[in-house]
């Protein structure tokens, strides 16, 4: 449970520098500052904006410097016109998240019990459901209670989204933390949230055989089993460990609310090399849109670049429609302490990517 507890920011600045993507609209150019006003103590390796106050940040069970009520913050309430931070419970490394319809963020899946030290232990949060309905008084917490609610099964590295009924379908992942999936651990199926019966599965897990056909460069899956999508173009991997972002662009009455998707990042490195991963591994710097209507698939993916090549880019939608591409490394894996060249002690990762992009 978490108490009213909050902290300053220490107060630093930045420079973002932006430059527009090749075939961007034309919106104003020029460069941006972007002030950073603050620390939030945790990383925000999973952050939502849930409201016009607050965000929430998810961050792994780590020894984060950050303390409250005794032991490291993990995931962080942001109350952004104060600056302060509130502290969260919930482990949720590789877990994925959506908002009911109705406001309510549903996350869901996570990370095996991890046991750090004494006053830093995770609970194991494979099978999770956690919920999280914004508040502006910190009177609201995670809502997590494995008795009461829970997954049909664990999951690592699912995926979930919103679907035009208000509920969340939460799919694939393994059923244990690896950092990349196989056939042992991993988990072909979806469900939903609030469950359904669907083909008299009564709200168990339901069997996809794309989750079969995919292992193991399947975790957190961009795809459906209805349509087969044209290949990622130039060879691109997109899956876990090369963790590329997607996003579905704005639906307007402009584009007669057509779905379009486009892909960032990525990585062009062979996935079957087990273990012998580098944190020197080059990214890619290619964005692809496809449309998601028979006609746009047949027509197929269109690529763009970004500046610089990033894998797990952040992709932000802008409210005037715009995506910002911003975050991010030149060279890395996923996951940490899996490559045979480490830096620092752990890090998958290595010369970061200064030069954002709209
Ligand atoms: C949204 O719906 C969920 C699931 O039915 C429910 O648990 C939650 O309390 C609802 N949230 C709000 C803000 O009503
Ligand atoms: C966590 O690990 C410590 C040793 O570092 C051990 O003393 C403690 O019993 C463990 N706690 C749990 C709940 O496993
Ligand atoms: C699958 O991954 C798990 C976790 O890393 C490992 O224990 C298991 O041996 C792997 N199985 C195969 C078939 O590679």
């Amino acid at each position: 449970m978490a108490l009213a507890l909050s902290r300053r920011f220490s107060s630093v600045f930045a420079l973002l520098h932006c430059t527009m993507l090749a075939g961007a609209v034309p919106f104003a150019g020029g460069r941006w500052k972007l002030a950073q006003e603050g620390n939030t103590g945790v990383s925000a390796m999973q952050l939502a904006v849930v409201s016009e106050t607050k965000a929430t940040i998810f961050d792994k069970v780590e020894a984060n410097p950050l303390q409250m009520n005794g032991r490291p913050v993990w995931p962080a309430e942001v109350d952004l016109p104060s600056r302060t931070v509130r502290d969260l419970i919930a482990n949720t490394w590789c877990a994925t998240g959506s908002f009911l319809s109705n406001g309510t963020f549903v996350h869901s899946a996570g990370n095996p019990f991890v046991n750090i030290s004494q006053s830093d232990i995770g609970p194991d949060g494979r099978q999770a459901i956690r919920m999280f309905t914004p508040c502006t008084d910190a009177s609201c917490d995670i809502i997590e209670d494995a008795q009461r609610l829970r997954l049909t099964s664990r999951r690592c590295y699912a995926s979930s989204a919103r679907l035009v009924d208000g509920t969340i379908f939460i799919f694939g992942g393994s059923t244990d933390n690896a950092f990349i999936n196989n056939v042992t651990i991993n988990y072909p199926s979806f469900e939903f949230f609030p469950p359904k019966n669907i083909n008299g599965f009564n709200g168990l897990q339901i069997p996809t055989q794309f989750m079969e056909d995919t292992v193991k460069g399947n975790h957190f899956p961009y795809t459906n089993t209805e349509v087969q999508l044209p290949r990622i173009p130039n060879g691109v991997r997109i899956s876990s460990p090369f963790s590329a972002s997607a996003v579905l662009l704005p639906l307007t009455q402009a584009n007669n609310f057509t779905p379009e998707i486009m892909i960032c990042g990525g990585s062009v490195v062979d996935d079957t090399l087990e273990n012998q991963y580098s944190s020197q591994t080059p990214a890619s710097a290619q964005c692809a849109r496809l449309v998601l209507t028979p006609a746009g698939i047949a027509t197929g993916w269109k690529v763009e670049s970004m500046p610089q090549p990033r894998p797990m880019v952040g992709l932000i939608l802008l409210p005037d429609g715009r995506v910002l591409a911003v975050n991010e490394a030149q060279t890395d894996v996923a996951g940490y302490d899996s490559t045979f060249d480490p830096v620092g002690l752990e890090s998958n990762t290595d010369k970061p990517a200064l030069t954002d992009a709209v």
